[in-house]
């Protein structure tokens, strides 16, 4: 296992759509492994793929010490709308306020590829729907309808 780069905003990496995962295989599992290093040496909620620089549709969160790999994401249903704000380990400096759905139900695979579904609301919600843009390229940044600089 081991640590790797978080690709900063301005890196054209972080602009493009993101592969469907095809092989569920040894080199999926170190990108995962290796995501999961990465996320546990900042402070984050969520990491994508594209964030260490590999163009997959691959996510993790980590939400009440619980872990969820995500492989091919998708949203089936989403309802509600609410505003809150976020922050992204590739946008450092600023937060954003970002309207989201206020529930939803996603189906993904994990990563022996079994097909998974899972339920969410509130903010544990926005950290999937979050995760979920980085694999289509979309920032916080780019949806904000505010910017909230941080006072530190
Ligand atoms: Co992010």
């Amino acid at each position: 296992m081991a640590k790797r780069n978080i690709v900063k905003m301005g890196d054209p990496l972080l602009k493009k759509i993101c592969k469907p995962v095809e092989k569920f295989d040894a080199k999926l599992h170190q990108l995962l492994d290796d995501m999961l290093d990465t996320l546990n040496a900042v402070e984050g909620l969520g990491l994508a793929a594209p964030q260490v620089g590999i163009l997959k549709r691959v996510a993790i969160v980590l939400w009440e010490d619980e872990l969820y790999e995500l492989v091919n994401p998708v949203l089936v249903k989403s309802s509600g709308s609410c505003l809150d704000n976020e922050g992204c380990l590739s946008v450092p400096g600023f937060r954003g306020i970002v309207r989201r759905p206020e529930t939803i139900d996603i189906e993904y695979y994990d990563r022996n590829g079994n097909k998974q579904q899972l339920h969410a609301e509130g903010y544990f919600a926005r950290v999937f729907l979050h995760e979920m843009d980085h694999l289509d390229g979309i920032l916080f940044a780019d949806k904000m309808v505010r910017k909230i600089i941080d006072e530190d």
